[in-house]
């Protein structure tokens, strides 16, 4: 049996349960000073503060009176694509928008044409690297979507990349169908069209493969209506794919609003969600899943992640990770904002990038926490408490990084 010690824990500070965790108990967590973590077989076996119960026969791992919390979990990144959009910085300080880049061709578009043209192979690369670079900043599990593809083959291939890097890649990779990013080039006069490619061949295929675990759809205005967006994830779920929607990121055209029609695990962006999607998503428990780097990157406002914790909406945090609106995959940056932009507390925070980000992708039963029972995805911090990660910015903090039980990054 595989079993490693960490002890010397100077504070372990992790949410506690295996549901998101809302309003004031967003913010409750447990701290442990002294604290010492058994993890056996890949498994949390049991966590205690003093001395650590005697064993033996186990890798022992001295946390040097350093923060120990559960690996983060990035829940929303759009991980597989061909290219970058370096060259979109000019238009930007120009004043052109993301909207008005995307109605010119540019924008996704300009990334479907880049993923088409890249092989699997030159697509997995790229995202094991990313990967990697995650990893090494502390993140254990990782939500990807598909969405450049936009069409049959090339969103099977970005999937297919996916299952590839969940079974090969020590990070675990949770895959999202997400057909519905933009409406092609090809069907530009044709959105009921593609709306049918997609309800017809591509959702099934992608069921009959069992290649993606969720669906999401950008609700936008120029993009899909919140009339077209029912109809794709309620097909998609007619297909046993779990709803997300990319909601009230520029526009409200009413997709936070429908989460709860939708029965939508969760809501990304959010950034102008109005009261009435707040009460919406308060009521059926979805989770907001906020994006503070997007709206840094974008210049755009900030979702108002403070009232939404205040309504009893769980609220998670993600990257948001693409080569458009954020081509950053750091989660500690965006730790930093949800406390500086979103003012959470650091406790909240916390919450949001772990066990809230793990609800957001259906898996709060089995990461998110450091609980007797959970898998052993921790990060030892360079820093000596929870404050510190929160306050210390352009650092990386994470110094060693543990999956399953083995340490893979330490630094
Ligand atoms: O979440 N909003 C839609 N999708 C991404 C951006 C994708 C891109 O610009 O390539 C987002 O912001
Ligand atoms: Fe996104």
């Amino acid at each position: 049996m595989e079993k490693l010690l960490i002890h010397n824990i100077g504070m372990l500070a992790t949410p506690t349960g295996s549901t998101a965790r809302r309003g004031a108990r967003q913010g409750e967590i447990q701290i442990l000073r002294g604290a010492w973590v058994l993890v056996e077989n890949g498994m949390i076996a049991n966590v205690g503060t003093g001395k650590p119960v005697p064993c033996d026969d186990a890798t022992v791992l001295d946390a040097g009176g350093k923060l120990v919390t559960p690996g983060l979990v990035d829940a929303h990144t759009h991980l597989i694509f061909g290219g970058w959009r370096q060259n979109e910085l000019g238009l930007k300080l120009h004043g052109v928008t993301y909207l008005e880049i995307l109605a010119r061709g540019g924008g996704i578009l300009s990334t479907v044409t880049a993923t088409r043209q890249a092989t699997e192979e030159q697509l997995y690369d790229k995202a094991a690297a990313a990967l990697n670079e995650m990893l090494a900043m502390g993140v254990t599990t990782v939500e990807a979507k598909s969405g450049y593809g936009l069409e049959l083959e090339n969103e099977l291939k970005q999937l297919r990349v996916i299952r590839s890097l969940a079974e090969n890649h020590p990070m675990d990779v949770a895959a999202t169908f997400m057909g519905a990013h933009a409406v092609p080039v090809e069907y530009k006069d044709d959105r009921e069209g593609y709306i049918r490619l997609l309800c017809e061949e591509m959702i099934p295929a992608v069921a009959k493969e069992k290649l993606a675990r969720f669906c999401d759809v950008f609700c936008e205005k120029g993009v899909f209506t919140a009339e077209e967006s029912r109809t794709i994830l309620e097909c998609g779920k007619r297909y046993g794919l779990i709803p997300k929607i990319h909601a009230d990121e520029i526009e409200p055209i009413g997709g936070s609003e429908l989460t709860a029609e939708v029965g939508a695990i969760s809501a990304e962006h959010l950034i102008v969600c109005q009261p009435s999607g707040i009460t919406a998503m308060a009521k059926a428990g979805t989770v907001a899943c906020c994006l503070p780097a997007t709206s840094f990157y974008l210049g755009s406002t900030y979702a108002p992640a403070r009232d939404m914790v205040n309504a009893g909406v769980p609220v998670a945090m993600a990257s948001d990770f693409n080569p458009g609106s954020c081509p950053s995959l750091n989660l500690q940056f965006v730790m930093n904002l949800g406390c500086l932009r979103y003012k959470l507390t650091p406790e909240e925070v916390l919450t949001a990038v772990t066990l809230n980000a793990a609800a957001a992708i259906h898996m709060a039963g089995r990461i998110g926490s450091v609980e007797a029972g959970k898998q052993g995805d921790l990060v030892i911090w360079d820093a000596p408490d929870l404050d510190y990660v929160c306050y210390r910015m352009g650092s990386n903090l994470a110094s060693t990084v543990i999956k399953k039980g083995e340490v893979v990054v330490t630094r």
